[in-house]
């Protein structure tokens, strides 16, 4: 499951006149049609955010200011990748546990999502991901 998390390069454009960059997430770049957009912020450096896996929802993170550390596991196996750039988006799949540590000051996360909010979609206990793990 973990092979289907992928970083994605989101195209970035540095002006000419050194007027700073400017990214674009165009139809094709998700593997799925954005249904939702949330953003964290605000949030301390020693806050756990996330916690929980989706039964079929997924989502794309961008460190859009700041930087974080994404825990990801399918159960099995367990990685940690750090979002530092707001070119460099990061896919979810489904059926992920994740959480989001170490936020640095000012850090703000913005979650492209595939499908509305339905909380029947979480799964909020890892004993609960575990036993979802092994259907
Ligand atoms: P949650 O997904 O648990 O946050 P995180 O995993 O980032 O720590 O959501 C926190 C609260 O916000 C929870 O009460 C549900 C609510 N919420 C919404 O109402 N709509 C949303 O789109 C999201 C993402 C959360």
């Amino acid at each position: 499951m973990l092979e289907k998390v992928r970083i994605i390069e989101i195209p970035k454009i540095t002006d000419p006149d050194g007027r700073g960059s400017l990214s674009v997430l165009e139809k094709n770049i998700l593997p799925y049609s954005i249904k939702r957009v949330y953003y964290l912020y605000d949030v301390p450096s020693n806050s756990t955010r996330g916690g929980h896996a989706h039964k079929e929802l997924q989502q794309c993170l961008i460190a859009l200011s700041g930087s974080f550390i994404v825990v990801l596991d399918d159960g099995k196996e367990r990685i940690e990748i750090l979002l530092n750039r707001p070119d460099k988006g990061l896919l979810i799949p489904s059926g992920v546990w994740r959480e989001l540590i170490e936020f640095s000051a000012g850090a703000v996360c913005l979650s492209l999502v595939s499908a509305e909010y339905d909380e029947d979609d979480y799964i909020r206990e890892y004993e609960d991901f575990i036993t979802f793990k092994k259907k």
